[in-house]
């Protein structure tokens, strides 16, 4: 099933559980023209969650429960099926390659699943596999075929992108979300699901980098020829930001959070001499009048950070120089202003923020970088056919259940009618 029906509506939801907060996302799709319009959004402050792994189970579910209830009252539907994002440093992604030989005279559906399970061959028993994205199928050695389901050919190859996911990880956020009284249709990446909500199918074609700093980590895939060919997450992002400013400041973290949001500027140049801003005192003491300059330097020094780490990791890639359409970024932290600028002159590439557009409904609500996973989750949901095969977990009976997609499904069945 890949979605509730509600009076014959056809809902979706999309559950981003964070590092800072935790969004739920409902929507209703369209039959017609499979469209989607906002009907509900529910946020609370993430707890029991550090860069993207479930720390504390108990917190995490009842942060969970209170987004869902938010986005139930909101919407006017109960929720029950739900796309939950993943991120965190456990996550790898790998280019691979299988190789067949077709077994009539034409390409048929079991071919190709041969071949994308002959890619997906790995050898990492503590990790599984999130996502199968097919790059594209080689054809007797014709390279770029999107579809060869009824060409002729001997030999079929696929080039896929695999992410994978330490198994822990995916098992506590199924964990969570079922304590949560939730059922978990599909884990999605999440800086996959941020960009179907805010790259423009150009720049996939292009070539561009998509970077989301969020809280804990900034998670990043690059897509080249419409397809995902990197993807990594490292373990930085606004909480570090938060912390410099704590430290650097000698404040509290709430107050250090505060100014970060309120007078944050991530470009000590773009801040006029003798701007001032005042800090509320530490337990009792005084209020203190700080340079507002002082307050760009520790953030623009911790951006500067982030993006030296990113740009090391593109060009370990390779992918950098292809990357015609640039970077996107979006996230939390893509708010901050000037951060555009400090992007682009340590990565020396064009940059924009992204953020979803273009939507219906409660577009209001959730027009912003930090909905960005969110609703790229009810993307993925409207689109759920868009893997070959989909994993999903289930830690109620510690066993890892296959959801397949339906053509798979098809093949299966015919395959044990055969017998
Ligand atoms: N207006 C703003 N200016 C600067 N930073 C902001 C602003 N609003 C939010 N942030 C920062 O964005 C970060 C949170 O971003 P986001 O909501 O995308 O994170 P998350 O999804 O909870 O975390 P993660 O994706 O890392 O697990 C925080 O560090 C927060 O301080
Ligand atoms: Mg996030």
């Amino acid at each position: 099933m890949q979605e509730e029906s509600h009076d014959n509506r056809k809902i979706i939801v999309g559950l981003d559980i964070g590092t800072t907060k935790i969004c739920v996302v409902a929507a209703e799709v369209s039959d017609e023209d499979g469209e989607f319009r906002i009907i509900g959004v529910g946020k609370t402050k993430s707890e029991g969650l550090n860069r993207g792994v479930v720390t504390n189970i108990r917190s995490a579910v009842k942060s969970i429960r209170k987004a869902v209830e938010e986005c139930e009252l909101k919407s006017g539907i109960e929720i029950e099926n739900i796309y939950a994002g993943i991120a965190g440093h456990h996550i790898v992604g790998l280019n691979k390659e299988g190789v067949v030989a077709v077994t009539g005279d034409t390409i048929t559906e079991s071919d190709i699943q041969r071949v994308v399970e002959a890619a997906r061959a790995t050898n990492s028993p503590d990790k599984e596999i999130i996502h199968t994205l097919t790059q594209e199928y080689i054809v007797d050695g014709q390279d770029g075929v999107i579809d060869p389901i009824g060409m002729a050919g001997k030999r079929l190859e696929a080039k896929v992108h695999l992410i994978l996911g330490s198994v822990s990880s995916a098992a506590n956020i199924v964990q969570c979300c079922n304590d949560a009284n939730l059922n978990v249709l599909n884990i999605v990446l999440e800086p996959f699901a941020s960009s179907l909500a805010v790259l423009d199918e150009q720049e996939k074609e292009l070539g561009v980098v998509l970077l989301d700093i969020g809280g804990g980590t900034s998670d990043m895939v690059i897509y080249k020829n419409g397809s995902i060919v990197h993807t990594s997450v490292l373990p930085l992002g606004g909480n570090q930001v938060t912390n410099d400013i704590a430290i650097g400041l000698r404040t509290t973290k709430s107050e250090a959070l505060r100014i970060k949001h309120d007078f944050g500027v991530a470009m000590i140049d773009h801040v006029e001499e003798g701007e001032t801003i005042s800090l509320k005192g530490i337990a009792g003491r005084e209020d203190r009048v700080i340079d507002k300059r002082l307050l760009a330097e520790v953030i623009e020094a911790r951006f500067r950070e982030i993006f030296e780490l990113i740009s090391n990791e593109i060009k370990s890639t390779g992918f950098g120089p292809g990357c015609a359409a640039g970077v996107v970024i979006t996230g939390g932290s893509s708010m901050m202003p000037s951060v555009v600028d400090v992007a682009e002159d340590v990565l020396k590439m064009p940059v924009r923020v992204g953020a979803p557009t273009d939507i219906e409904g409660l577009a209001d609500m959730v027009e912003s970088p930090e909905f960005s996973t969110a609703v790229g989750l009810i993307q993925y949901g409207t689109n759920a056919d868009m893997e070959e095969i989909t994993i999903l977990k289930n830690t109620n009976n510690e066993k890892l259940l296959t959801s397949i997609s339906q053509s798979f499904k098809r093949l299966v069945k015919n395959f044990f009618n055969l017998f």
